[in-house]
C-alpha cells in the first residue's frame, strides 16, 4: 500500500544553481546518499544540456524541471530532445489540455522517459486563479487537472505537500507524486509557505521529495542529505 505507508521513497535534490561547476561540486559534496538531482530552468538555461551530462556523468538521475507548455508538436519534441540528452525524468504543464497530455506521452513512451505533470502552479491562490478565469479554488483544479494526467497516460504529478492525499485518492496508488516543499522540522521555510516534514509528505503518500535549499544551503550538504534520508526511512518503517 503506498499511500501512508510507501514501500519506497526517492530524495530529489533540487539543482538551483547557476552553473555546472557548482552543480558538480554539490553531486560530488553528497555523495551516494542522494541518487535523483533536479535540473530546472535556472541552470538549464544558462549551461543547457552540459548540466544534464555532468550530473549523468556522476552516475546520477536527473528530472529535467522544464515545464513544458506549447503545442502538442512541440512539447511532443522537446519531450523526446529530454530524453535524446540523457534525463531520467521531465514535466509539462497539464493546462496544456488533454491532447498536448497524449503527445506527450506518447513521446515520452518512445523514448524512455518519466513523464510527469505540473498541475496548478503552488504560487497561485484562488484570486490568482479566478483572475485567469477558473473558479471554485486550487484544490478543485488540481484534482480535475491530475485525473486528466492520468487519463492522458502521464506517470503522474508534481503536487504541494498540500494536496498528497486528494491526488493520491483521486488518482490512486501507482500514480506517481512528487512533491517539492519539504523542510525538516527546525529548519527555515525560506520563501516556501505551504511546507511539510519528509516524514508527514512520506506518511501522505509521496513517492519522490524534492528538496532543495536545506541540503544545497547546508553547511554539511552530506550531513544533511543523510537525516533526511533517515527521517523517509524512519516514516515508511512506521
Ligand atoms: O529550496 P527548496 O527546497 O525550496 O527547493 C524546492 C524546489 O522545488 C525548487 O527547485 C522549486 O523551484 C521547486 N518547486 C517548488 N514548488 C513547486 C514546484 C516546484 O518549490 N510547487
Amino acid at each position: 500500500m503506498k499511500n501512508g505507508n510507501p514501500k519506497r521513497v526517492e530524495l530529489m535534490v533540487a539543482l538551483d544553481v547557476s552553473g555546472v561547476a557548482e552543480a558538480d561540486r554539490l553531486v560530488t559534496r553528497i555523495g551516494d546518499t542522494v541518487e535523483w538531482y533536479k535540473i530546472g530552468k535556472q541552470l538549464f538555461t544558462r549551461c543547457g544540456p552540459e548540466a544534464v551530462t555532468r550530473v549523468k556523468a556522476l552516475g546520477k538521475k536527473v528530472f529535467l524541471d522544464l515545464k513544458f507548455h506549447d503545442i502538442p508538436n512541440t512539447v511532443a519534441g522537446a519531450v523526446r530532445s529530454a530524453g535524446a540528452i540523457g534525463a531520467d525524468m521531465t514535466n509539462v504543464h497539464a493546462a496544456g489540455g488533454p491532447t498536448m497530455l497524449r503527445a506527450a506521452a506518447e513521446a515520452a513512451e518512445e523514448v524512455g522517459i518519466i513523464l510527469v505533470a505540473v498541475t496548478v502552479l503552488t504560487s497561485l491562490g484562488v484570486e490568482d486563479l479566478a483572475a485567469v478565469g477558473i473558479s471554485g479554488g486550487p484544490e478543485a483544479q488540481v484534482v480535475r487537472l491530475a485525473r486528466l494526467v492520468r487519463k492522458s497516460g502521464l506517470a503522474g504529478v508534481v503536487c504541494s505537500p498540500l494536496e498528497i492525499e486528494v491526488v493520491r485518492a483521486a488518482c490512486g496508488p501507482d500514480f506517481l507524486l512528487v512533491v517539492p516543499g519539504i523542510r525538516p522540522s527546525g529548519v527555515g521555510t525560506q520563501d516556501q509557505k505551504r511546507t511539510m516534514t519528509p516524514e508527514e509528505a512520506v506518511r501522505a503518500g509521496a513517492d519522490y521529495l524534492v528538496v532543495g535549499r536545506p541540503i544545497t544551503r547546508a553547511s554539511d550538504p552530506a550531513a544533511a542529505a543523510e537525516r533526511l534520508r533517515a527521517s523517509c526511512e524512519t516514516a515508511i518503517r512506521r
